[in-house]
């Protein structure tokens, strides 16, 4: 398979290049670090059929538009690239909101809007978009990466109606917390924590059975729609005491 991962030079990204890894796949990684992506470049080198690097700001759209301008047959597309402001529960400026959103929803947008079409001639591929069980609950300290990753769900979803019928699948995987760089920040305790190799796992096999959303772990997804089943002014104490800060 040929697959392109973003985010690919630390964290959940990282890992999923090494679990896909092997002789009959030919692996594309783009992030901004290049010390990080050439250093998993010489780790991986023998295990894979090819491996590409692509150094490249995420924010920047017509650079990165460019830059993977030349990518075809590509089978999985898994756009796993995401930033948070952190739990400070601070309000954010509009920079960091703007800075957020470029990296979290619009930059999908932009990969799509030139790889998309080299899949529908193909008439196959598939899209991994990597959400957040934080968009089915949003908490005052993560707003803005809740409603980021919310957002996300929703494009997913007509994304999938739409392409159907050209045999694209799209996929939206829902993790709580795993290990990163991105949870590393994190000074409270997370629930239903999940080391990185077991998420990426988890998430690869809910990729090969093509599952179409997939929110892990379940106790914790079960708990969060328990949550949204209650009345606004509970969830509203229950907000006041778990908030995370
Ligand atoms: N870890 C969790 O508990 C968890 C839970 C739910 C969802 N997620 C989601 O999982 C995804 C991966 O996060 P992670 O936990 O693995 O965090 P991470 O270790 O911080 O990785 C984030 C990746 O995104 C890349 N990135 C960030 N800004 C970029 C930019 N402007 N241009 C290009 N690449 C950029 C980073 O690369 P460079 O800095 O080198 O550019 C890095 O490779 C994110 O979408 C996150 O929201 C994570």
């Amino acid at each position: 398979m040929k697959i392109l991962i973003t985010g690919a030079s630390s964290g959940l990204g990282a890992e999923f290049a090494r679990q896909y890894a092997n002789d009959e796949n030919e692996l594309i990684l783009l992030a901004r670090r290049e010390d990080k992506l050439y250093s998993l470049r010489h780790e991986l080198f023998e295990k894979v059929k090819s491996i590409e690097i692509i150094v490249t700001d995420l924010r920047e759209f017509i650079p990165l538009q460019t830059k993977i301008a030349h990518l075809e047959d590509l089978d999985v597309i898994i756009l796993n690239a995401g930033v948070s402001l952190g739990h400070s529960g601070e309000m954010a400026s509009i920079e960091e909101f703007k800075r957020l959103y470029d990296v979290n929803v619009l930059a999908n947008h932009a990969i799509l809007e030139v790889l998309l079409p080299k899949l529908q001639k193909r008439k196959r591929g598939t899209i991994v978009f990597i959400s957040s069980l934080a968009s089915l609950f949003s908490m005052p300290s993560s707003k803005v990466y809740s409603s980021s990753k919310r957002a996300l769900n929703a494009y997913a979803e007509g994304l999938r109606y739409k392409y159907k019928k050209d045999n694209i699948k799209v996929l939206n995987i829902l993790p709580g917390f795993i290990r990163s760089e991105l949870t590393d920040k994190n000074e409270f305790s997370m629930p239903f924590f999940l080391e990185t190799e077991v998420g990426v796992r988890r998430m690869i096999q809910a990729i090969k059975k093509e599952k179409e959303f997939y929110a892990f772990p379940k106790r914790f997804y079960y708990t969060i729609r328990f949550l949204n089943l209650l009345p606004s002014f509970i969830r509203h104490q229950i907000v006041e005491k778990f908030s995370f800060k």
